[in-house]
């Protein structure tokens, strides 16, 4: 295990970008970018348990990445899961729990089998909490939140005067975890891409021109010792 000077904040979040750009560095298919991809996926995620991260969060299919070519969407959702019943091992070795973010219905039924087993073989895991956002769009969570609380208040369970910050992020696919402390983009793009929209608020930004899969768990330590650098002040002074 490679040791880090400071200690990991709470909560990371990952984009995962530039597979293809990998694959194309090596004149290689994009679906073996995206393979790439996913086994830094376990590489990271393992370091990341290892050194005490609490919550990773980890985009791996935007809500937008439906529009890609048939046979790209076709190569990811093999990978999935290939990586998922791969990667299952390793959670229970870790001791990692994990919990899918995004509408998951939306994906086939033997993918959504193995989420369900996934999610309840490491239910009672008591390490770092693994979200992976799936089907992930930050916008449709806000809007999916504000319909079920809508919905309750319609029902007579609710009323809509009581509803603040708190109570709303109890409708969120994070309810219960803190929010990121630092998120991280490797591929050299420097935008948000519709992840953890409401949770981001005061998260620290790292980016990085490294492609994912070259991402190693180094410039996992670096952009750790980034955030310790920053000054986090919420608004005050
Ligand atoms: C973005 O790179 C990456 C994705 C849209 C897919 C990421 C998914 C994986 C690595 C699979 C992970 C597996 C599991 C089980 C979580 P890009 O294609 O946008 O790269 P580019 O911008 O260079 O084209």
């Amino acid at each position: 295990m490679q040791g880090v000077a400071l200690p990991p904040p709470a909560h990371i979040g990952i984009i995962m970008d530039g597979n293809g750009r990998w694959a194309k560095q090596h004149f290689q298919p994009r679906s073996l970018g995206h393979r790439a991809g996913a086994q830094n996926f376990r590489t990271i995620t393992r370091y990341a348990s290892r050194i005490g991260v609490k919550y990773l969060t980890i985009y791996a299919f935007s809500t937008e990445n439906w529009t890609r070519p048939a046979d790209e969407v076709g190569a990811l959702m093999r990978l999935f899961k290939d990586y998922l019943q791969e990667a299952l091992r390793d959670f229970m070795d870790e001791n990692i729990r994990v919990r899918f973010i995004g509408d998951v219905a939306a994906f086939s039924p033997d993918l959504q089998a193995l989420i369900a087993e996934v999610t309840q073989a490491s239910a009672t895991k008591t390490g770092m909490v693994l979200n992976l956002a799936m089907n992930y769009g930050g916008r449709a969570e806000i809007v999916e939140a504000a319909k079920t609380f809508a919905q309750k208040v319609e029902a007579g369970a609710c009323h809509s005067q009581d509803l603040d910050e708190t109570l709303f992020e109890q409708y969120l696919y994070t309810a219960g975890q803190p929010s990121p402390d630092l998120i991280i983009r490797p591929s050299g793009e420097q935008r948000v891409s519709n992840f953890l929209l409401w949770q981001c608020a005061y998260a620290e930004f790292v980016f990085f021109d490294i492609l994912w899969p070259d991402f190693k768990p180094e410039d996992l330590d670096r952009a750790i010792a980034i955030y310790h650098s920053r000054q986090r002040r919420f608004g005050g002074v």
